[in-house]
């Protein structure tokens, strides 16, 4: 009675078809297209098919479909405490992983975490299994299990050592398959379920799809989840850990949530013993020398959004006379002169951040000006704005909320378009001085 859709989905990028093909159509790579049977039930039913147990049901969703009716919007039972229920995430990196999460971890949800090899999942996912499992004030005792397919318990160990876990109520288990895992945690009935990682493990006699999708997903080479992409559409909530190699700080950033915002984004810092949260952001941003009082020319501060976090960016401009390598020809004009005039121009976002927001306009501008006049901009200053074609500034989304975190990192002025200064005056930022600007000019004889 049961109706089974089957496609067909590429192991490589998870691009699907109704029907199989030889090689995949999207990225070309042969013999990666394998039959995907999805059965016609709710989501219980394809989670079932992964990792869930029967005990692990969603708690949010109606688990007989076939006994519920429809419901009129009215008659919608509001009693919503069992379902706003979340499973507490204390201290400081609990607060910034359940802020990631929506307000903490949903009861029977699926959450999916992906990100390239080496940047810290498993650590991760280890002291989020032991924060859990150290929780408070939840009455009964439930461990928390963390699987791993790819380290021996020994080697968990030794990492939950050097970290610093010591919870007795973390159980670990090294296995690659899911029958064994289901098997050995039953009686444990586990707070929480932890597999490093989801392409280590397998399920013998997959209904429908030996072999296929169903039990396998794997990162791909960009460090995107492709197998998994089916899981994505599957899992309740898609994090991903970001961060460059150079540096030491990590993002958590969802980008599927179903009982959050996927605006939010956790910040934290690599250290010796794991993650640790990054309170203010947006220090990270900041490079050491405009700390200090001898500022060099060329560099100046904004804020840039990212979700519904604000950050700190430092633009660094460098002019130098034209070399040879940039030989402009100029018409009625000197042609050296020309070449002073239109000095290369260096610009540099600091930290590795990408800068696409138009707020930054003004300080690249007053950066290069600085950098041109080899006068630097006092490091007690930010800047705000858009610039117009005619060096007119405009104004920028959700100013109030970056000029905040200006005001809080100890900034003593901020300039900000002459339009948005009275709306902003109001706010008071601790004391921080704003200054309106209607144009580039005015800007140059306010800070120089
Ligand atoms: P890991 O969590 O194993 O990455 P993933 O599971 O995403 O592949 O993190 C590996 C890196 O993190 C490794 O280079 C060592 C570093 N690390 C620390 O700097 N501090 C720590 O406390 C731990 C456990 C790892
Ligand atoms: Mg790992």
């Amino acid at each position: 009675k049961e109706k089974v859709r089957t496609s067909y989905v590429c192991e490589n990028c998870g691009h699907t078809e109704g029907q199989w093909w030889g090689y995949c159509r999207s990225c070309k790579f042969a013999g990666t297209m394998k039959k995907f049977s999805e059965t016609g039930g709710g989501y219980g039913d394809k989670v079932s098919g992964i990792v869930a147990s029967e005990n692990m049901v969603k708690s949010w969703l109606p688990q007989q479909a076939a006994e519920v009716n429809p419901v009129s919007l009215a008659e919608v039972n509001r009693d919503v405490n069992h379902l706003e229920w979340r499973i507490p995430l204390p201290g400081p990196f609990g607060d910034e992983v359940a802020r990631v999460l929506g307000g903490g971890l949903v009861p029977g949800s699926l959450v999916l975490v992906g990100g390239d090899p080496g940047v810290g999942k498993s650590t991760l996912m280890l002291q989020l299994a032991a924060i859990i499992a150290e929780r408070q004030g939840h009455g009964k005792q439930a461990p928390v299990i963390y699987v791993s397919g790819e380290e021996s318990v020994q080697q968990i160990g030794n990492r939950a050592d050097r970290m610093g876990i010591g919870t007795e109520d973390l159980y670990l288990y090294s296995s690659t398959e899911i029958e064994d895992i289901m098997g050995k945690i039953q009686n444990l009935s586990p707070l929480a379920l932890i597999i490093d990682s989801i392409q280590t493990v397998y399920l013998n006699g997959v209904v429908g799809s030996p072999g296929g999708l169903t039990q396998i997903g794997h990162v791909t080479k960009s460090g995107e989840i492709a197998g998994p992409r089916v899981l994505e559409h599957i899992v309740d909530v898609v994090l991903y850990v970001e961060g460059e190699k150079s540096s030491s700080h990590r993002l958590l950033r969802p980008v599927k949530n179903r009982f959050g915002s996927t605006d939010e984004l956790g910040v934290f810092e690599m250290s010796q013993s794991g993650l640790q949260a990054v309170s203010n952001p947006s220090e990270i941003f900041l490079s050491e020398q405009h700390l200090e009082s001898d500022v060099l020319a060329g560099l100046a501060v904004t804020v840039v959004m990212d979700g519904s976090r604000s950050f700190l960016i430092e633009i660094q401009a460098l002019c130098v006379a034209g070399s040879s390598a940039s030989k402009r020809h100029a018409t009625g004009i000197q042609s050296s002169r020309a070449e002073m005039i239109i000095a290369s121009i260096f610009l540099n976002v600091l930290r590795g951040v990408e800068l696409t927001e138009t707020a930054g306009d003004l300080a690249v501008a007053v950066a290069i000006c600085s950098s041109f006049l080899e006068c630097p901009v006092p490091n007690y200053v930010a800047f705000l704005g858009e610039i117009g074609l005619g060096g007119e500034l405009r104004t920028v989304p959700r100013i109030e909320k970056r000029v905040n975190t200006v005001a809080k990192l100890g900034y003593q002025m901020c300039i900000v378009p002459k339009s948005a200064e009275k709306a902003l005056a109001s706010f008071g930022f601790e004391g921080m001085k704003i200054v309106g600007c209607k144009n580039l000019k005015e800007v140059i004889n306010t800070v120089f």
